[in-house]
């Protein structure tokens, strides 16, 4: 047999080195690195013949299987964003910054589905039973038969958690606390955190409770500790916000029963989370339509239309080098839709300083913002204020052309119903959308230039903004 020789394991990223080092060189976490020998891995055993594997049963891709049974906590948002209720034995992990609301969201969580006769329990690893009970009390949620716990140690945990019915829901305050008489290392640490969770995935699928870990987050944004964790669990959560604001988004980032792309908002209040059934009207809350340089995008999150205020600031620059700031958008695409204004509708922003904001702390990723930030560049620049009724959506090619997005017709709906009349839209694909909403002008923009020099045309008083195509039949 040949010599074996012992590897280094990083126990944060998995990467494999030959030699100890403090510091792993593919994560850059300190400490993580651990010697194992190779024929203690997985499956090593077994490949000697020491233990022989059982033959399994392999099943066709078709075949009867029921749907996930669920649970709500009838929190709508959060039950939106899990898929419909947590499903039984499934773990999820939420993530966010300290002080966003995780415990605040959680406990009335639990709450909700105590009034509705389950058994929940909530361990604090980070708060005293004082203090949650305190939280409580503010939140008007003392009478519900939450079950709490101040403990950090996993085997007590689980000991408890199997004692009398099986709760349908527990809650892990924090992952980075708990620690396990098994393990060798101080609580918080990679090792720590990644056998407790273990631990507890093993609980929640051979009880059939409802698991959910909260994990802190570090400086840029990921959860804390080791990624496997987020790959050990069913669901990431990410519960985000800008502590400047009140409302917090609750973000699906990894879900193995349902869509990833539901946002459950939520604005914090004086008692606590409450849900936001209309976000958009939220969003646009004191929005000054009479200033240049703001346009309403028709966006979605997920499933779900979402107006939001683009603004943008263009301002002669003093620097030789003008800055560019974007808050909410990806930096990149505004410097390129600032290349394709500059390119294909004549206009200069080479001695500006440019700034480009999400109203309302709201982070964008779909490409149809393209449209609505570059009115808003067009508009800044010019001085001219584009019309106060009027949602933009489109995506903006290299080449200046404007284009379709999905889910057109839900944008126009949402924009109907929050009193908008006018709708700058991509030319083609407009037969699907054309008889969305019969409240709204449809203006279509097949390029750029066209809606660019219109916007600069009205800063001049030659006109206001005309319709590009035919309009619809309201
Ligand atoms: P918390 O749930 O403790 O955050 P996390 O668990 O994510 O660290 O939230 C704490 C913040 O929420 C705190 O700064 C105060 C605020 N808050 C309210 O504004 N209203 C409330 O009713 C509660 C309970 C908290
Ligand atoms: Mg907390």
């Amino acid at each position: 047999m040949a010599r074996t020789r012992a590897t280094f394991v990083c126990q944060n990223c998995g990467a494999v080195t030959n030699r100890w080092q403090g510091r792993c060189e593919s994560c850059g976490e300190w400490n993580t690195i651990v010697e194992e020998a190779p024929a203690s891995g997985i499956g090593a055993r077994a490949a000697q013949g020491a233990v022989p594997g059982r033959v399994l049963d392999v099943e066709g891709l078709t075949g009867e299987s029921r749907p996930d049974p669920r649970v709500e906590t009838g929190i709508a948002e959060l039950d939106r964003v899990t898929g419909g209720g947590f499903v039984p034995g499934s773990v999820l992990l939420l993530g966010g910054e300290p002080g966003i609301g995780k415990s605040t969201l959680l406990l009335q969580a639990c709450a909700a589905m105590a009034l509705r006769g389950a058994r929940v329990v909530y361990v604090s690893g980070e708060e005293a039973i004082p203090q949650v009970r305190l939280r409580a009390v503010r939140l008007g949620l003392a009478g519900a038969r939450v079950e709490l716990a101040a403990a950090t140690n996993v085997e007590d945990i689980v000991t408890t958690l199997r004692e009398g019915r099986r709760p349908a829901l527990v809650i892990i305050d924090s992952i980075q606390t708990m620690y396990s008489h098994v393990i060798e290392s101080a609580p918080g640490t990679v090792t720590q955190v990644r056998g407790c969770a273990q631990a507890l995935i093993r609980y929640a699928k051979t009880s059939g409770a409802t698991v959910m870990l909260v994990g802190h987050v570090t400086k840029d944004g990921q959860v804390a500790g080791p990624r496997v964790v987020e790959h050990m669990v069913d669901a990431v959560l990410s519960f985000e916000g800008d502590s400047s604001h009140h409302f917090r988004m609750l973000r699906a980032m990894k879900n193995r029963f349902g869509a990833t792309d539901e946002i459950g908002v939520f604005e914090m209040t004086g008692l606590g989370l409450t849900e936001v059934a209309n976000p958009s009207a939220l969003f646009l809350a004191g929005r000054d339509a009479s200033a240049p340089g703001a346009a309403v995008l028709a966006g979605m999150e997920g499933t779900r239309p979402l107006l939001v205020e683009v603004q943008a600031l263009v301002a002669p620059s003093p620097l030789g080098m003008p800055r560019r700031a974007v808050v909410g958008w990806d930096a990149n695409r505004l410097s390129m839709i600032v290349a394709v204004l500059e390119a294909h509708a004549g206009l200069r922003f080479g001695a500006h300083d440019i700034y480009l904001n999400v109203a309302g702390g709201l982070r964008i990723a779909e490409p149809a913002a393209d449209l609505a930030a570059a009115a808003a560049l067009v508009s800044s620049l010019s001085g001219a204020v584009l019309p106060p009724d009027a949602v933009y959506f489109g995506e903006i090619g290299l080449s200046g052309a404007v284009r379709p997005v999905i889910h057109s017709g839900l944008r126009l709906k949402e924009a109907a119903k929050l009193g908008f009349r006018r709708a700058i839209v991509p030319e083609s694909g407009r037969d699907s959308f054309e008889n969305a909403a019969p409240d709204i002008r449809l203006l279509t923009c097949g390029h750029i230039a066209t809606l660019a020099s219109q916007i600069v045309q009205s800063a001049e008083g030659e006109a206001v903004l005309r319709p590009a195509g035919r309009r619809s039949a309201g």
